[in-house]
């Protein structure tokens, strides 16, 4: 990929709300001259771009409406709602040119919606990122539709690599990856929580008892990442009579790994429910 290409690039986010807002402050962090360092912002609620405006100063131009977002940009990030995406695509139709790339964030409106909205040959992909951006640490499924090319997906590869990783995937597997890592990260966060509980319970103090758990998940995720399988983890820290292997049973006793299992099976029911009705 050519990064002079990348960068030469106009980057515009419509909707900064809680997942438009995070890429751009990741793209913001990780590169500053990307669109001469200025990216392009619009929303319905002014106090947004207002509030990203005194955030960010003039690295961030907010536009008056997503017309106008789309005849300046050259990349142009749709992060509304689902609901709301049928409504922005005719919206900005009129705008996008077939060099314009639209990066849809939405979940669940597979790129032949979008593309029947916006017109044959135009160039859109699909991303799923995960909340992980607020912090660099996204998890970003990414695929195609019928136009854009290999060199668009690397376009928004890197772009989108400013707030975590970028998996590239084919777009039957989004529905699932919307259940294991775009709702999944709530799941872990809720395990963090409760394990947190578990220490203030037996007298931890809160804090203390929510970063110890908190460093715990991010010790097992990168001994995983770095290649020790699970069950690995477990034969290395449950010895013979001891305590972990008393917690494992009492995990096992209440079902907890068919619990988390059920919960990324239903979320990725409900991204399949929400997909087919966008159809
Ligand atoms: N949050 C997540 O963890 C996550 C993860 C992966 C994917 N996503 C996807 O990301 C998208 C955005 O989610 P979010 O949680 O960031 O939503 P959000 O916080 O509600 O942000 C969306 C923003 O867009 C604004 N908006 C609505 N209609 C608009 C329009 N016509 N033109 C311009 N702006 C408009 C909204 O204003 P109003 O509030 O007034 O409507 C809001 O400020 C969704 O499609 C979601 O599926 C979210």
């Amino acid at each position: 990929m050519n990064e002079k290409t990348v960068k030469r690039k106009r980057i515009g986010i419509i909707g900064v709300g809680n997942i438009g807002s995070s890429i751009l402050r990741g793209l913001l962090a990780a590169d500053e001259g990307r669109s001469s360092g200025k990216i392009f912002i619009s929303d319905v609620r002014r106090e947004n771009l207002k509030s990203l405006e005194s955030e960010q100063g003039s690295r961030v131009v907010a536009c008056e409406s997503n017309g106008e977002l789309s005849k300046k940009s050259d990349v142009i990030i749709l992060a509304v709602k689902p609901n709301d995406v049928d409504g922005v695509v005719k919206e900005i139709a009129p705008f996008m040119d077939e060099d314009k790339i639209l990066v849809s964030v939405a979940a669940g409106v597979p790129t032949g919606a979008v593309e029947r909205d916006l017109g044959e040959g135009k160039k859109v992909i699909r991303v799923m990122p995960n909340i992980g951006a607020l912090v660099g640490e996204s998890v970003t499924a990414m695929c195609r539709g019928a136009y854009a090319r290999d060199e668009d997906e690397a376009i928004a590869k890197e772009i989108l690599g400013a707030i975590g990783t970028v998996y590239s995937v084919q777009e039957t597997d989004i529905d699932i990856i919307t259940g294991l890592s775009g709702s999944g990260i709530a799941f872990f966060a809720a395990v963090i929580e409760a394990m947190a509980a578990g220490g203030l319970y037996e007298g931890l103090p809160h804090d203390v008892s929510l970063a110890i758990s908190a460093k715990t998940a991010l010790g097992a995720a990168k001994m995983v990442l770095a290649g020790y399988e699970p069950s690995a983890i477990k034969k290395m820290t449950a010895s013979p009579g001891g305590t972990t292997i008393r917690g494992l049973y009492a995990m096992d006793a209440k079902d907890v790994k068919a619990a988390m299992m059920e919960a990324v099976i239903e979320a990725t029911k409900r991204a399949r429910e929400i997909s087919s009705k966008a159809q």
